[in-house]
């Protein structure tokens, strides 16, 4: 990409924002960060359930105790690897410690590699998803914004807004669905069941709930309560940085928006580029047509 645009920084020819990422905090995350085999990575592409999963883990950590989630914002409990303040949060933090990060696989830490952290990579529709990033882009102002959402889709088709192309990080990270520290996971499948996705966590990272801790975890993680956390809804962040009156970050929160914004003929645009991109991928998703 040749323009990054007045409010985004381009690293390794990745576009991301540069009011919270720096060429040093990405230098950091890449050859500075020292993975942990007790690490656990929430990995997404923006817009996908970043903060959904930042609940769901410490949730699931505090065994379905909502006080930690309600009294420590959700960038602080589970913080971006990427962002600036990531040395901050994480380096003196006792295991485990839980991460998020937006990276796609190739910007991943030197240090991930060979170790026995794991990844819990989420994944949307992609349709859903530039949806949700075009509201979120509006209400932002710290990112590039197009209005015209024809040309938004244009611009999220061909990988030009922030952490680039969704295709390319979705078939970078599925290289490593075959390993055991790695546990793939749909936006849509938590959406229809979330208890059962959340003791597929559990499953994956070794901890045991019993009903009543699941019982936490499932209620305080659902879409109302969590508008009303303000430590996960991003009311306390200025106006000035996100305006919620234009689009509450918390927007939606359901599969299947795209049908009211997408055209027939963007949507089968779009169609086509997903058959071309994705069609030697191996995997079937929740929103694959059968
Ligand atoms: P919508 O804009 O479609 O509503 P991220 O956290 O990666 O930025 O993703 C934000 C999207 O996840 C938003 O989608 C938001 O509403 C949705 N989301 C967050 N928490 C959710 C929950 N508990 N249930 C359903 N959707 C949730």
């Amino acid at each position: 990409m040749a323009d990054p645009g007045p409010r985004s920084l381009l690293y390794e020819g990745l576009m991301l924002p540069a009011l919270v990422h720096s060429e040093q905090s990405l230098r950091y995350a890449q050859f500075g960060f020292q993975v942990r085999d007790s690490d656990v990575f929430s990995v997404t592409y923006p817009k996908s359930g970043t903060t959904w999963m930042q609940e769901l883990l410490t949730l699931i950590h505090s065994d379905g105790d909502p006080r930690l989630a309600q009294s420590v914002p959700s960038w602080e409990r589970v913080p971006w690897l990427e962002q600036t303040t990531a040395a901050g949060f994480l380096e003196n933090r006792p295991c485990p410690r839980l991460i998020s990060s937006h990276l796609p696989y190739g910007l991943f830490p030197n240090s991930f590699h060979g170790s026995n952290a794991k990844v819990i990579y989420t994944v949307r529709n992609p349709k859903d998803v530039c949806v949700s990033l075009y509201h979120y882009s509006k209400m932002a102002s710290f990112l590039e914004f197009q209005e015209d959402f024809g040309e938004f889709v244009e611009l999220f088709s061909a990988g030009k807004v922030l952490f680039g192309s969704w295709f390319q990080h979705v078939r970078g990270w599925l290289g490593l669905r075959d390993r055991l520290n790695f546990l793939l996971l749909t936006y849509e499948e938590m959406h229809q069941d979330l208890r059962g996705s959340v003791e597929r966590i559990c499953r994956f990272l070794g901890k045991q709930l019993d009903a009543r801790a699941l019982d936490g975890v499932v209620a305080n993680a659902s879409f109302q309560a969590m508008k009303q956390n303000k430590m996960c809804n991003y009311s306390l962040v200025p106006e000035n940085i996100m305006d919620q009156r234009v689009s509450p970050f918390l927007r939606k929160g359901v599969p299947g928006d795209w049908k009211g914004h997408f055209t027939v003929a963007q949507s089968q645009a779009f169609d086509r580029l997903y058959r071309e991109q994705m069609q030697d991928v191996g995997v079937r998703f929740p929103w694959d047509e059968a």
